[in-house]
């Protein structure tokens, strides 16, 4: 069947389609409710149904005969190690972690914080988590102790698991230290941290709260998987919206089951047994879905590969994981490439014979620039297929699905949108625009299964987020258009989000983090085009009245401030202090205008500012420090 027969058949009859689609996880109970629409705003997907999803991820797999398959390939150049994990072995160590966590009280809904770097252990923990029923909430590396507090204090969890460090290719990220300040700060207290010891770097731990991760397991006993209904929580992860305060983005057990074992086969054409790579990190949702999940839920093997696209030790580091583990999919976030590029601009350490079993590239996370995409279809020669997705969805909602027919790849555009998904782009009054015309790019609801049924502890929030501006609609925060073959075209975002290396951020969660700098008193960031990382955030900030400390030593603080608030990972280097910061009458900061100013774009002085000199200011502080 071609896509858009697969598309028809989606739209004539949904719930046929999903309970069809539902036949190919293993339930305890199969669903009788498909879709459960509670009220206007919240729908439940297969509610009456009950299933395991470390039974679908790990279980199933050993019970259809592919126990001595390897699950799991690690490879850590930047710890120079490398292991395999059949199917039997990730069984073994799941379900005997789970069993420790079983001794520790943990039982279904109850939350657990994973705070870890790229190795199998953080896996083990995700599934073992998972098999109980419990609730993980995976925190990515590259955050400061502020953001794990703030985690720690919304989801409230029974325990964290956590690890000694994570390596960086020139540095050792401490993470017990960022752990304890987090719990520290945190208001919630955290009764107990399990802590991996990494081999080359051991910490002290404290006996009061710590237990070292081996000793964690004596006594444990093996653990069978615990029935959950289709709509209970599996995890909880947490992005960047446009305070400072993150949205816990919540994911149920069955639906995300059953679309993404769906997408491993037809968005990705993968067959169990094959080896996928997600080049991501698990702290993202990519790397949930697809380094951890998906893979494994269709029977095939995933890579974690804890390293650097360059520099680990060099700009082959993707080739060669790809011919050495014989990957068929790979997929990862433009940024990666772009720098593969920089490094490599000829190619040099791309033989084409050695990675023969390369089908496909898949790339998201921002948009894929036409210059990166050229020089891969040229060095490669096999389809590099852009496709689109957030968080809040934890599969594609856009994407060429070459499992079900290789469709023309227009460039610029991640192709069409996937069964269960209806776009629409609306203007501001919530009309429908014509077709190549800008919008909001919105979601017909209900959303299809795994798309966030809410946020964490914050219906209210979820409706205000995502679905008050366009009612019957989720909104997804991306500004775009739809050609006349409904391609779609995702052109920027609506809200004060940016995206810095395929890392979401806010950017008005570094202002609140910058206000808080004493001699601040007020400041706008923005993000501007970097040619690496896509965008990088850079502020401007007014200093109070009276201020006379020296603008160099202001602005080291205000760097530190927004590292040891948010995280290295917000790439967070630059502050320019101005007199004032161009307003409209209302006393609305023109961020759009700055920017346009910083990237050379054509502006115009808007019409409702109060302040048109201030602009004359920002120029030259550009100029000046050649930003
Ligand atoms: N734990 C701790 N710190 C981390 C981290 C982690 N997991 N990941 C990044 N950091 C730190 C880095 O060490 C760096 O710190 P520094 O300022 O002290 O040097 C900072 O965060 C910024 O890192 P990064 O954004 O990775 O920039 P970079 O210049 O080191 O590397 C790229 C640039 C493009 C190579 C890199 O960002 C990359 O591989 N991006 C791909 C991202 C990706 O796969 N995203 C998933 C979406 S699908
Ligand atoms: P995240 O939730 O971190 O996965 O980020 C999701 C956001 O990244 C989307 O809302 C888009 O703004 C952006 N994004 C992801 N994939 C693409 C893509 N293929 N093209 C353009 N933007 C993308």
């Amino acid at each position: 069947m071609k896509y858009k027969s697969v598309y028809k058949k989606w739209k004539n009859d949904p719930i046929s389609f999903w309970s069809n689609i539902a036949n190919d996880i293993i339930w305890d109970r199969f669903p009788e409710t498909i879709l459960n629409e509670i009220d206007n705003n919240f729908y439940q997907w297969f509610p009456d149904g009950k299933m395991n999803t470390c039974f679908n991820a790990v279980d199933r797999n050993v019970e259809e005969g592919k126990g001595d398959q390897v699950a799991i390939y690690y490879d850590s150049p930047i710890t120079n190690s490398k292991k395999q994990i059949t199917y039997n072995e990730l069984l073994e160590k799941v379900s005997l972690f789970a069993g420790a966590l079983k001794n520790q009280n943990i039982s279904k809904g109850d939350r657990i914080i994973i705070y870890m770097p790229m190795v199998p252990e953080a896996i083990i923990a995700m599934l073992a988590v998972a098999r109980l029923g419990a609730v993980h909430s995976v925190v990515f590396g590259g955050f400061a102790a502020k953001e794990l507090a703030v985690r720690i204090d919304d989801c409230k969890p029974s325990l964290i698991i956590s690890a000694s460090c994570g390596f960086e290719p020139n540095k050792v990220v401490e993470y017990k230290p960022l752990l304890d300040e987090a719990i520290k700060i945190a208001k919630h207290k955290v009764k107990k941290c399990i802590i991996l010891q990494r081999e080359s770097f051991k910490v002290e731990l404290n006996d009061q709260i710590d237990i070292e991760w081996n000793e964690f397991l004596i006594n444990a006993k093996k653990t069978k998987p615990e029935s959950v209904s289709g709509n209970d929580p599996l995890y909880i992860l947490y992005t960047s919206g446009t305070t400072g305060q993150p949205k816990g983005v919540v994911r149920d057990n069955g639906g995300h089951a059953v679309s993404l074992k769906w997408s491993m086969k037809n968005i990705y054409g993968m067959e169990p047994g094959e080896v996928f790579w997600a080049g991501s990190d698990i702290g993202w949702v990519v790397g949930h879905s697809y380094i951890v999940y998906a893979p494994l839920f269709h029977g095939c093997s995933t890579v974690l590969y804890e390293g650097k696209p360059v520099g680990t030790p060099d700009a082959g580091a993707f080739w060669r994981i790809i011919n050495e583990y014989n990957v068929k999919v790979f997929f990862t976030a433009p940024t990666a490439l772009r720098a593969v590029k920089r490094e490599d601009p000829k190619g040099k350490f791309i033989k084409k014979d050695r990675i023969s079993n390369l089908k496909a590239l898949f790339l998201a996370g921002e948009r894929a620039d036409p210059d990166t995409v050229l020089w891969l279809e040229e060095k490669l020669s096999i389809p590099i297929i852009d496709h689109w997705w957030q968080t809040e969805t934890g599969w594609p909602i856009a994407s060429n699905p070459i499992g079900i027919e290789n469709m023309l790849i227009k460039r610029g555009s991640p192709t069409v949108a996937m069964p269960g998904y209806e776009i629409k782009i609306l203007d501001l009054q919530g009309n429908e625009v014509k077709r190549n015309n800008l919008g909001a790019i919105c979601i017909k609801l209900p959303l299809p299964p795994s798309c966030l049924p809410t946020l964490w502890n914050a219906n209210e929030r979820y409706v205000n987020s995502y679905l008050k501006n366009y009612p019957g609609f989720y909104e997804t925060g991306d500004a775009g258009y739809m050609d006349e073959d409904d391609y779609i075209y995702v052109m920027s975002r609506t809200d004060d989000v940016i995206n810095t290396a395929g890392h979401r951020l806010s950017t008005g969660a570094m202002e609140e983090v910058i206000s808080n700098h004493p001699d601040v008193a007020e400041c706008a960031v923005i993000g501007v085009h970097d040619d690496l990382k896509g965008q990088i955030p850079i502020g401007f900030a007014c200093l109070n009245t009276g201020c006379n400390r020296l603008h160099n030593e202001i602005c080291n603080e205000i760097i530190q401030l927004v590292r040891n608030d948010i995280g290295p990972v917000a790439s967070f280097k630059y502050i320019a202090l101005v007199n004032s910061l161009p307003k409209t009458r209302s006393g609305k900061i023109l961020r759009s205008t700055i920017r346009k100013i910083v990237d050379g774009e054509e502006w115009t002085m808007p019409a409702t500012i109060e302040n048109p000199d201030v602009i004359n200011e920002i120029i030259e502080v550009i100029k000046e420090n050649k930003i």
